[in-house]
């Protein structure tokens, strides 16, 4: 029998895209239309310009997704969507696309979270099982760790209590003049920096709770960058040396407390499988650290392919698992914008 397809939607925040993937997990095709240059100027994602964006692009994005894998609405026998978390608005577009399309085609409709989708990117370039697994996905909006039992069960067991640490790439970004989205101008400017320069701090990295905290770096690295309010001197220029070094220094501690976070969890819930996922996975700095980690420690380390890192709607792959699990979503499901939070 020839495979299935399905039509994954993605559009929780500000990226509007569309897949074709099969059963076999090919990805037949994956459009991302970017809202970055709307946003570019504010600094940072502003949700009403980000729903009325997804409006307009939702649809084009659609039928390229169709015509480049070279399928018709009627070839399909699935239809995907990211329902949570996110912005209520952006969520709202993708899932009324999702739902008028489900219901004209008479196929079924599979809700899916975002955060678990960014995990199941790691499964879709693996050649076996990876679950089960400890999960960290790290992102603009997120920085969780998960025990993931199975590809569709993940329990939350850590997070930020502050800033993701993609908004701490973000927003130190904008204090060192860089463009937004700032994670990958840090990485790029870093090559050039010494990252011993600065000594960023490293919260929680010694505390046993599974707990992450991103604003304290960012408030240490305006001081540095544009000095200590009050100070009676000024802060050196910042040259383009000196952001460099300080954006070097920044992305290593970083990239030392998620790294050590990850072994924490490893250990404490007994895992020998590490999957990482999210835009800030695409971090080479991050990924070098990584394959030492899986070299050095005994530790499987799968990090999701560039192409699936940041938000796209391929990783709606997962779909296929709650599909052949029988977890169909009625024409009524809502979105559900904010994250389940675990006690800490
Ligand atoms: O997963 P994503 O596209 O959206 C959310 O679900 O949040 O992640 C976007 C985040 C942004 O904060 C961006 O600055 C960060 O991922 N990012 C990076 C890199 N590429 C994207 N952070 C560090 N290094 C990168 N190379
Ligand atoms: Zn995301």
């Amino acid at each position: 029998m020839s495979a299935q397809i399905l039509l994954a939607i993605e559009s929780s925040c500000d990226e509007t895209a569309a897949a074709v993937i099969d059963s076999d997990l090919n990805v037949l095709s994956s459009v991302i239309a970017t809202q970055d240059e709307l946003h570019q100027r504010f600094g940072g994602v502003v949700p009403e310009i980000a729903s009325r964006a997804h409006l307009s692009n939702i649809l084009p994005v659609i039928d390229e997704a169709l015509r480049k894998s070279d399928r018709k609405l009627a070839d399909l026998s699935a239809i995907a969507v990211m329902t949570q978390p996110g912005l209520v608005g952006s969520l709202l577009v993708g899932l009324t696309a999702a739902k008028s399309l489900s219901l004209v085609l008479d196929i079924p409709l599979i809700a899916l979270n975002h955060i678990h989708a960014h995990l199941y990117a790691c499964q879709m370039i693996a050649d076996e099982d990876l679950f089960p697994a400890i999960g960290l996905v790290v992102s603009g909006g997120h920085t969780n760790l998960y025990d993931c039992q199975s590809a569709t069960e993940y329990e939350l067991i850590g997070s930020t209590i502050d800033d993701a640490a993609g908004e701490a790439f973000d927003k130190s970004a904008a204090i060192l003049g860089l463009p937004y989205p700032g994670g990958p101008h840090i990485a790029r400017v870093a090559q050039q920096g010494d990252l011993k320069a600065f000594k960023f701090p490293r919260t929680f990295i010694k505390d046993d709770r599974l707990a992450f905290s991103f604003s304290g770096i960012k408030t240490s690295l305006r001081y540095t960058a544009l000095g200590q309010p009050g100070a009676r001197e000024e802060p050196p220029p910042l040259t383009e040396q000196r952001v460099a070094d300080i954006a070097a220094s920044f992305q290593e501690a970083v990239v030392d407390v998620l790294i050590a976070k990850c072994q924490q969890a490893a250990r404490a819930y007994d895992r020998d499988t590490l999957c990482i996922g999210g835009g800030v996975a695409a971090n080479q700095r991050f990924r070098e650290r990584l394959a030492e980690l899986d070299a050095s420690d005994g530790i499987n380390v799968t990090i999701a392919p560039m192409s699936l890192c940041t938000d796209n709607a391929a990783m709606g792959a997962i779909a296929w698992e709650l599909l052949n699990k029988g977890q169909i979503s009625d024409l009524d499901v809502d979105v559900t914008p904010g994250l389940v939070r675990h006690r800490q």
